[in-house]
């Protein structure tokens, strides 16, 4: 979006507006090589090469919101692995925008996983505290009884972690293994591998169809899509309202 040649320079932290006007003014400023003394000049902060006395601003860059199906096979990193294994990064190559994923998902899982370049989206969505949803397909060894699920709705306790109360849905059976639809709001390391081999029903296949209330419909693995304006609205949306402190040792009644 073009804005005001003074207003970049403000924002850029150079000089106040009124100081960026005398600057334009003096024909101290360039917009794509070509010196620019007109007031009222208007500029995109995020494609054009904005100089002041030959120096250049960097470029903002547009906010860029995508989402990959993410296939097995291939690690939730920005680095290239040493071991030269594929990377997520791979898949988004298509993508301009210098955008990051969004937590992860191990090795041999598939399926919703965001990139973005909004830092502070991502932090929030990644925060347990704003319980943002993952739904994972999960097929497992054996099928689970409802006691089982009951353990997992009421939340898991390893040794060393805590796991939170999760929705679990017994989907498909197939022979003597069956999907799970489990729908946790939080992203533990290896959480759903974990809890499964906790509760005696080890994972055999991990896909991660939904993410923060985005769904994989019509995106084939390997393949990612920018983000309509009404899903990045809704992901704006869920982590909107910073939620009220849990204070200690007070139980919440029900
Ligand atoms: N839980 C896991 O165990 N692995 C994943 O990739 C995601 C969730």
């Amino acid at each position: 979006m073009k804005i005001r040649l003074q207003k970049i320079i403000a924002d850029a932290g150079l000089a106040s507006r009124r100081e960026a006007e005398r600057w334009i003014e003096s024909g101290k400023v360039s917009v794509n090589g070509l010196v620019v003394t007109k007031l009222g000049t208007l500029a995109d902060p995020a494609k054009d090469d904005v100089k002041v006395q030959g120096k250049l601003i960097p470029r903002r860059q547009e906010p860029a919101y995508v989402i990959l199906n993410k296939p097995t096979g291939c690690l939730t990193t920005m680095d290239d692995d040493k071991r030269g294994r594929t990377t997520v990064m791979e898949y988004v190559r298509v993508v301009e925008a210098r955008v990051f994923p969004v937590g992860r998902l191990d090795y041999n899982t598939q399926g919703a996983l965001l990139f973005t370049n909004d830092g502070l989206l991502a932090k929030k969505l990644l925060d347990p505290k704003y319980a943002v949803p993952r739904t994972y397909k999960v097929k497992v060894s054996g099928v689970p009884n409802e006691k089982t699920l009951k353990r997992l709705a009421r939340g898991v306790h390893l040794e060393d972690s805590k796991f939170k109360p999760m929705e679990a849905k017994v989907g498909r059976v197939s022979g003597k293994n069956c999907f799970l639809i489990l729908t946790l709001v939080e992203g533990k390391n290896h959480h759903i591998k974990r809890v499964c081999e906790h509760i005696g029903h080890p994972v055999i296949k991990l896909q991660r169809t939904h993410f923060a209330g985005l769904s994989l419909t019509g995106l084939p693995l390997g393949a990612c899509r920018f983000l309509s304006t009404k899903e990045i609205k809704s992901l704006k949306k869920l982590v909107m309202n910073d939620p009220a402190p849990i204070k200690p040792g007070r139980k919440k009644r029900v």
